[in-house]
């Protein structure tokens, strides 16, 4: 697919002080002259700044870096989590389009998100509020069909929930992401066949615990950096057996 910039571009970008702050503390993880190495996550904290990528904010993250300009383009051009138009301002819908969503009903989410947001993926609605796109797969096909929204993955998505989560999205609400069929993760659809003695304690898997956690999940930038557990694995395997997350991903 060819990927270009938005015609329409802001007059400029700045990072925030905190998200500054941030992107030179990444900086500081490689060796004096590879600061370039942080190129993606300072990218990534570019969108979560604006939604997207625009024009400025990727030679604001050249400068930053030491890169010139078309260095940092051919990255944020190449990877697809990067948008390069803007997005809706209450929330951006990823569907996944890929063989095991596709075969599960993806045509039917992209319908209704053709109804419901914009007949064009990459079109913001009348309002301005929602966009979408179709997305290759994003490691969730068990629980196909499933859409990312924001930086939640909503799974065992059918037309109708994937429209009920939409208005709820529209009515300022942040539904709670995760399976929306009662699945707690993503264990056979008749219940676990194995390590079944680890659920059924806790509401939310731990994924979705994190996300109800933090409360939102359109742009989760709060500052938390501090490793929360995965509660239901505590306890059950000694404290070795904990999982921790941080803000940027799982730690086994
Ligand atoms: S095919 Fe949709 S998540 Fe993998």
């Amino acid at each position: 697919m060819l990927r270009r910039l938005s015609p329409i571009q802001p007059e400029s970008f700045e990072f925030t002080p905190a998200n500054l702050e941030w992107a030179r503390a990444q900086m500081t993880k490689y060796p004096e002259g590879r600061q370039q190495s942080a190129v993606i996550p300072v990218l990534w904290r570019a969108q979560e700044q604006e939604g997207w990528l625009s024009r400025p904010a990727i030679e604001y993250v050249g400068n930053l870096l030491g890169m010139a300009y078309i260095r940092v383009l051919e990255v944020a051009t190449f990877y697809f989590m990067f948008q390069l138009q803007p997005v809706g301002s209450v929330m951006h819908v990823q569907i996944c389009g890929t063989t095991t969503c596709m075969i599960c009903g993806a045509e039917e989410l992209m319908r209704v998100c053709k109804e419901k947001i914009a007949p064009h993926a990459h079109e913001l609605s009348a309002d301005g509020r929602f966009s979408w796109e179709e997305v290759e797969c994003l490691g969730a096909c068990t629980n196909a069909p499933m859409a990312q929204i924001g930086k939640d993955f909503y799974e065992d998505l059918t037309a109708e929930k994937l429209s009920a989560l939409i208005d709820r999205f529209a009515a300022g609400e942040v539904p709670v992401p995760g399976p929306q069929n009662g699945r707690f993760s993503s264990e056979a659809l008749g219940g676990p066949t194995a390590l079944a003695g680890l659920q059924g304690e806790e509401q939310y898997n731990g994924s979705v615990a994190r996300a109800v956690r933090l409360g939102e999940t359109i742009k989760r930038i709060d500052g938390t950096e501090e490793p929360i557990t995965t509660p239901w694995l505590k306890g059950k395997g000694g404290d070795a057996g904990a999982t921790t997350a941080t803000k940027d991903g799982m730690n086994g």
